[in-house]
């Protein structure tokens, strides 16, 4: 399908997924990383998110410690191990830093578990309910792609901060929102030719339809070269797009990113913003890094995209990119890896109208990627 169609079609494939997995939303991202509170420090002061819970020693808990934090609709989950061995030491060991649980706000967490188990979803945790004076919630859970897990988080009976075992986090420091909204999507890299079969996974398994797919005709540059397609469930809340690399010249972002990942896992979270102007410039006065793209982008870019609302000059100053499709225009940026590896990132993404993926911005976007990647020696 290519994405010039891809919006009319669009309605019309969702209303086709079959809903059998009714989601209402991303509850939470999970991201185990070597040391959660400085990183809680980082997400507060350079991006925005305001403390909300807090588990560990304090909560009883003796293996790992947990900050949440939020923004509007986002919460961040980062956690760290308190002991030498376990779960959460081998995912950074072998991982680094990154996403272990996207989790997914359901009604029914028991029937997600059941519904996408009976279909090949292979448990991570069967349906259990857990209380405190706050209410009960019910967690249920199931594998994906890599040693990434799927969360299913039930939490209509549920007042308290976050989940029961966590307790309210008010520390002292607080810092001002940069207007990130919402998690617009999230996109998982696989390995050489797996981005069929998990695509079909969230077809089969979790009844989601493909929007759109590019191939490594539409995604390539000189050198590099990938394949992706764009599943979404029935309401098209969550989109997961699923990245594979392809063969090029040299060394595919994708194929770096397996590399030091030690397999697959997410690759970006694209965060929703009402003005990316002032997001951007928020970000960037506090030490968030952002790829480069070339000045010369903005010569044509009104040529191909139209009139937009915006002033071009802060969108060149920025280098905030601008794609459009039938029923819109969306602005996008996308920061280098807030990792150290070089793994995952952010995009943050303003739409007009546009359901798309800024396919437009491939070709600019690849080439700054690849510009890291020569610096880091990878390409
Ligand atoms: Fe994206």
């Amino acid at each position: 399908m290519s994405q010039d169609n891809t919006s009319l079609q669009l309605e019309k494939v969702v209303d086709q997924a079959e809903d059998f997995l009714p989601l209402l939303g991303t509850d939470y991202v999970e991201l185990y990383v070597g040391n959660a509170k400085q990183a809680a420090h980082y997400y507060m002061s350079a991006w925005g998110f305001q403390p909300l819970a807090y588990a560990g020693l304090e909560t009883g808990v003796k293996d790992r410690v947990s900050y949440v934090l939020v923004q509007d609709k986002i919460r961040l989950v980062l956690t760290s191990p308190l002991q030498q061995d376990g779960p959460v030491n081998e995912h950074i060991n072998k991982h680094g830093d990154g996403v272990k649980v996207v989790a997914l706000w359901v009604d029914d967490a028991a029937k997600s578990w059941k519904e996408t188990t009976s279909r090949g979803a292979e448990s991570c945790m069967e349906p259990k309910t857990m209380e405190d004076e706050n209410g009960k919630v019910v967690l249920s859970g199931i594998h994906t792609y890599g040693e990434t897990l799927h969360i299913f988080v039930e939490r209509g009976a549920y007042n308290g901060p976050f989940l029961p075992g966590f307790k309210a986090w008010n520390p002292y420091y607080r810092s001002k929102e940069t207007g990130l909204k919402f998690i617009d999507h999230m996109v998982g890299n696989v390995g050489w030719n797996e981005m069929n079969k998990w695509c079909e996974f969230y077809a089969k398994v979790m009844g989601f339809a493909q929007l759109v797919s590019f191939d490594d005709k539409d995604i390539s540059t000189d050198y590099t070269a990938l394949m992706s397609k764009v599943m979404s469930n029935g309401n098209g809340r969550i989109k997961f797009p699923i990245n594979e690399p392809a063969e090029g010249r040299k060394k595919s972002q994708i194929e770096e990113y397996i590399d030091f990942y030690n397999g697959a896992g997410v690759q970006h979270i694209a965060v929703a913003t009402d003005n990316i102007i002032e997001t951007v410039s928020a970000l960037k006065e506090r030490g968030v890094e952002f790829l480069y793209v070339p000045e010369t982008y903005y010569d044509t870019v009104l040529d191909r995209v139209g009139e937009i609302d915006e002033d071009l000059e802060p969108l060149k100053k920025h280098g905030i990119l601008i794609d459009r499709d039938e029923e819109g225009y969306l602005l996008q940026l996308f920061t280098k890896p807030v990792l150290d590896r070089p793994t995952m990132f952010f995009e943050i993404i303003q739409r007009k109208g546009a359901k798309s993926f800024g396919k437009g911005n491939f070709k600019a976007l690849f080439e700054a990627i690849e510009r890291e990647q020569e610096l880091r020696g990878t390409l």
